[in-house]
């Protein structure tokens, strides 16, 4: 009777273990986060993780009833690692959300994935603009390079700014920048005179620079991706380009807020047109930067960084709209059409494209408080993808 009674308790802790161990697993809401924490794009994989650690800091890790858990795993900047990751987190780990991508062939990789897993895949730095068009699934919180690159063109030419040679990284997001780029110097009146391409991987810009000196435009307009612009940047000095008259001009990802300020004077008065400044001058901005260094004390926030800290954002929402109910879908739909106060500036997820909306600032490197700044001089509001018309 006794030995009864006890195997029915056993029995009924036993149940309620396992019931209270599959509550728990339903509780938890997995996000798989894919960065390039070594490699080629490693600072960028550094900030982006740093970011997202903060966002989650600042707003707790439990959302709808659901406990966050987040799952970072490092692709070494190697798209088949990136889509090897990405299949393993969906498989094994069962994540509910993809994030991250560094380069644009990692999220080229992982696209066909996130559809057919039903699997949204929040994009928080590659800036290829037809990424969003390899799956339905895929969500953006970065930018495009045709985004950036058209404001600067319209720039350029009412600021004696007419004949430009483009040297860009030879793959999607340099291809973008100088299509776009090129297409609107030349509706705007200006000349290209040569469009530069070097290799994304280990470039010597050295002959590059020097066909440059040698064709003499009134500026060189430069794409490479976040964290090769300092060697661009000290090449250009070298050859004393910019004592040549040559301006140096780019989309922001040349005077990343990563390397800035270890740039030198010499990179004053350059100018580049972005969506993100660690300068941006509004409340919100200034509170991101103050608790970004406050965490991380030896670094500075840069656009990558503002591209995770956005993407949890769109991704808490997500949950919180969709009360962790209905899968990858709902969360989809709950991702289409967020808008909202960024750091960076407004915001939305056009509930179309699924791409970011966003303002494009002009900048310009100045001092202050003895430190490099790209510090925002106009605004080109509201930008949509150009890319997504073609
Ligand atoms: C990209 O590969 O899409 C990419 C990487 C770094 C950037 C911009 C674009 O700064």
């Amino acid at each position: 009777m006794h030995k009864r009674i006890f195997l029915h308790a056993a029995a009924l802790a036993v149940a309620s273990l396992s019931a209270t161990h599959s509550i728990a697993q339903d509780n938890t809401f997995k996000i798989g986060l894919i960065l390039p924490m070594t490699g080629l794009l490693a600072s960028s994989g550094r900030q982006i993780e740093a970011a997202v650690k903060l966002y989650m800091a600042q707003n707790g890790d439990t959302v709808a009833g659901k406990k966050i858990q987040l799952i970072i795993k490092d692709d070494n900047t190697l798209p088949d690692v990136t889509k090897r990751l990405a299949q393993e987190l969906i498989v094994n780990d069962k994540v509910n959300v993809l994030a991250g991508f560094g380069i644009t062939p990692s999220a080229m990789a992982t696209a066909p994935l996130a559809t057919q897993s039903k699997t949204p895949m929040v994009v928080m730095a590659a800036a290829t603009s037809s990424i969003t068009l390899a799956s339905p699934y895929i969500v953006r919180t970065s930018f495009t390079l045709p985004q950036a690159s058209v404001a600067l063109a319209d720039w350029a030419p009412k600021n004696g700014i007419k004949k430009v040679v483009t040297l860009v990284s030879d793959y999607g997001p340099g291809i973008d920048a100088e299509k776009f780029f090129n297409q609107r110097l030349l509706l705007n009146g200006g000349q290209v005179m040569e469009s530069l391409r070097v290799p994304l991987r280990g470039p010597d810009f050295a002959p590059f620079l020097q066909k440059v000196r040698d064709i003499k435009p009134d500026a060189l307009f430069v794409f490479v991706p976040s964290g090769a612009g300092a060697a661009v940047m000290k090449q250009f000095l070298e050859r004393g380009m910019d004592k040549a008259g040559i301006k140096l001009i780019g989309t922001g990802d040349i005077t990343d807020d990563d390397q800035l300020n270890d740039m030198g004077d010499g990179a004053l008065g350059v100018v580049t047109s972005h969506h993100y400044s660690a300068a941006h001058p509004s409340a919100a901005n200034k509170k991101f930067v103050d608790a970004f260094k406050k965490a991380n004390p030896t670094m500075r926030p840069n656009f990558m960084a503002m591209g995770g800290y956005d993407g949890m954002r769109v991704i808490y929402e997500a949950l919180r709209i969709s009360k962790g109910q209905g899968g990858g879908d709902a969360l989809l739909a709950a991702m289409k059409g967020q808008i909202f106060e960024s750091p960076r500036g407004p915001m939305y997820i056009d509930a179309q494209t699924r791409d970011v909306v966003q303002n494009i600032y002009l900048r310009k490197v100045e001092k202050k408080d003895g430190q490099l700044y790209n510090v925002e001089f106009d605004v080109v509001k509201d930008v949509k993808d150009p890319g997504k018309a073609q």
